[in-house]
């Protein structure tokens, strides 16, 4: 296993055609949809989850909408000792991930191809010791907000997968979504929250976030401890 991702970019191009914004289903529970059709991502049985790393270990880090990966990837090669498990509802992007992981042969990385609205019920309740969850499409149109994933919901399922000193790290670039992740927090009750130091971060770069910081746009950031 190579020790540096980034040698590695090259070597895999990014699917031609990755639709920047698939069908609005899909951001949709499964349980209020009257039509499932294949472009629907499957659940995950909770039995696949350890197998499918080639380390066949459970993950005990998550990184939800990973999109194009990089963060994943490198955040796998600088922490051997983790498992990362990424959740993306593209496609071509989760494969994409996957095909990488199987051709380089990296332990400790996989990707579901998912929506998170479905829930976390596949990880094991108190496993994990971060979720990152970093740049989600802001939707800013109020008809589209229903399908941010980001709610007292997710975090509920975000708080019992959490170990008690896990943490929830969020980052975003939109100052609305900012405030409504702050919003969503105080409703939920579940953790505690501070914007970070920069020494507290210490995290590789998402590819948005690299986008964002050679276009001089400021970024937002979270973290959050779970009060248990
Ligand atoms: C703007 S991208 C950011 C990707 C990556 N985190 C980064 O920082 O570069 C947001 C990603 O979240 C994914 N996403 C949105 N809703 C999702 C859901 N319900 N379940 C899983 N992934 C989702 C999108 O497909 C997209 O790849």
């Amino acid at each position: 296993m190579e020790n540096n991702f980034d040698s590695l970019i090259g070597k895999y191009p990014y699917p031609r055609k990755i639709r920047h914004h698939a069908s609005s289903n899909l951001y949709i529970p499964i349980n209020q949809l009257k039509v499932v059709d294949e472009f629907y991502p499957p659940l995950i049985p909770k039995e696949i989850v350890a197998e499918s790393f080639l380390n066949k270990k459970a993950p005990n880090v998550m990184d939800i909408g990973c999109g194009k990966s990089k963060f994943l990837f490198r955040y796998a090669f600088g922490n051997p000792q983790d498992n990362i498990l990424g959740i993306e509802v593209r496609r071509l992007l989760a494969e994409w991930a996957q095909e990488v992981t199987t051709q380089e042969q990296i332990p400790n990385t996989w990707v579901f191809w998912y929506t998170a609205v479905n829930g976390l019920d596949f990880i094991q309740e108190s496993s994990i010791d971060k979720v990152f969850y970093f740049f989600p499409d802001p939707w800013p149109k109020q008809r589209q907000q229903r399908r941010r994933l980001f709610s007292v919901e997710f975090l509920a399922d975000i708080y019992k997968v959490l170990k008690p000193k896990g943490k929830l790290y969020l980052a975003t670039d939109c100052d609305y979504v900012h405030d409504f992740h702050l919003q969503t927090l105080k409703k939920s009750g579940h953790y505690e929250y501070n914007t970070p130091i920069e020494t507290e971060w210490n995290l590789p770069k998402t590819n948005k976030e690299e986008f964002c910081i050679e276009k001089n746009i400021p970024i937002f950031r979270l973290i959050c401890s779970p009060k248990k």
